[in-house]
């Protein structure tokens, strides 16, 4: 019977995430470096406004597009954080981040179309431009370089059949920060190329010594070409409540909007009240969890860097690092098994995230700072051990 599942889902590999999370269920008392979510709750403002707005009756279908409030309260937000006034045929709300890259995907790709992928990369991306018969095109990065793509590298995978760019500032895995000049470069081959661009800026919240997002949107001519996908997930820790939002113009939200009604109708409407709620939170509980994750980061990498063998750079926004093992083995996988069989403690393989992740682990930083200390200090046991 397993034949009759369709070739692309059946192509779709064990992702390293899932296996690790398997396999770490085999240990009592395991501590997990693998999870891509805060370990923050929600905030309890959140959750009572949504409440109160469900038993006042918030439980009924939206318009496809999203609750109106909502719609305004981003725009608001939208105002404030880009400096722009956005109409609200430029907004749509969706079921998570996810919801929003996989209606762009499909609203924009014919088969055949190429999709410039930089990597590491967030496995989703490849998988929803795969289903609609799109051709994910790798675009080359380094630990060298930072794990940001080089505008080099990008032209280098530019082929005539290229229709999308995918980019993601602050990075799953690698938390890396694309900088603002390689923005701007990139955008001139955006240009002179006519691509599309998806920008995912999920983590646009999550940055740390001062910096403040830098959005290829905001360059000349991009916001014509450029849906940007952000999600209330990780910003304000609500992974659960699937909801998200994409902007971009008028003339392609219009098409996303019919994608979005025709697979999921539209979000959660009780997800919807609470995201309202979400945007008019102070803006202190955001700054007090970005700053919990920077003392994590500082004092992982701390650890990190002493240890032979091992090369890492400090993040510029996420809670994740992304260690280069490479001196002790190009195997991660190999060593993220043995880790957890020896010290309890999960990473996920580099490679999970695509070829230039070989020889690096991706370690979240989701779990408070005693567990994190104590991790750390397994992490430093296992690597004495078998250097
Ligand atoms: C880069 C990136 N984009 C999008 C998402 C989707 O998150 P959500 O659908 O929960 O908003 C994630 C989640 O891990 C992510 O890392």
């Amino acid at each position: 019977m397993k034949s009759k599942i369709s070739t692309a889902v059946s192509q779709i590999p064990l992702s390293g995430i899932r296996e690790m999370w398997k396999r770490a269920a085999e240990y009592d008392n395991y501590i997990s470096l693998g999870i891509g979510e805060p370990d923050f709750n929600t905030p309890k403002e959140i959750c009572h406004q949504a409440l109160e707005d469900a038993v006042r009756g918030a439980t009924h279908y939206t318009q496809s597009q999203g609750d109106p409030e909502l719609i305004e309260a981003i725009q608001r937000y939208l105002l404030e954080r880009l400096g722009e006034d956005l109409s609200t045929g430029q907004i749509v709300v969706t079921t998570g981040g996810v919801g929003g890259l996989t209606s762009f995907f499909r609203t924009v790709l014919n088969p055949g179309d190429e999709v410039l992928l930089p990597e590491p990369y967030f496995p989703p991306y490849r998988h929803n431009i795969e289903w609609v018969g799109g051709k994910a095109v790798h675009v080359q990065t380094s630990f060298e370089n930072s794990f940001v793509p080089t505008p080099e590298a990008l032209e280098a995978a530019i082929t005539p059949s290229s229709k999308v760019l995918v980019l993601n500032s602050p990075n799953n895995p690698t938390g890396a920060v694309i900088p603002a000049e390689t923005l701007d470069n990139i955008a001139r081959i955006v240009l002179e190329r006519d691509l599309l661009v998806l920008s995912d800026e999920v983590y646009e919240r999550l940055l740390f010594d001062g910096r403040t997002q830098e959005s290829i949107w905001k360059r000349p001519g991009m916001n014509e070409r450029t849906v940007v996908v952000h999600s209330f997930s990780k910003s304000f820790a609500m992974t659960g409540w699937r909801i998200g939002y994409a902007f971009g113009p008028e003339w392609l939200i219009e098409s996303m909007i019919k994608v979005v009604s025709s697979t999921t109708s539209c979000a959660p409407s009780v997800s919807q009240r609470a995201a309202v709620a979400a945007l008019r939170l102070d803006a202190e509980v955001i700054d007090a969890m970005v700053e919990e994750f920077r003392v994590r980061r500082d004092h992982a990498y701390e650890v990190l860097e002493q240890l032979p063998g091992v090369r890492v750079h400090k993040p510029g926004g996420t809670f994740y690092m992304f260690p280069d093992i490479g001196q002790i083995t190009q195997d991660s996988r190999q060593f993220a098994l043995d880790l957890l069989k020896e010290e309890q403690v999960v990473v996920v393989p580099g490679e999970t995230f695509g070829p230039s992740g070989k020889g690096c682990v991706r370690v979240a930083l989701t779990v408070n700072q005693e567990v994190l200390k104590e991790a750390l200090e397994r992490i430093r046991r296992f690597i004495r051990h078998i250097s």
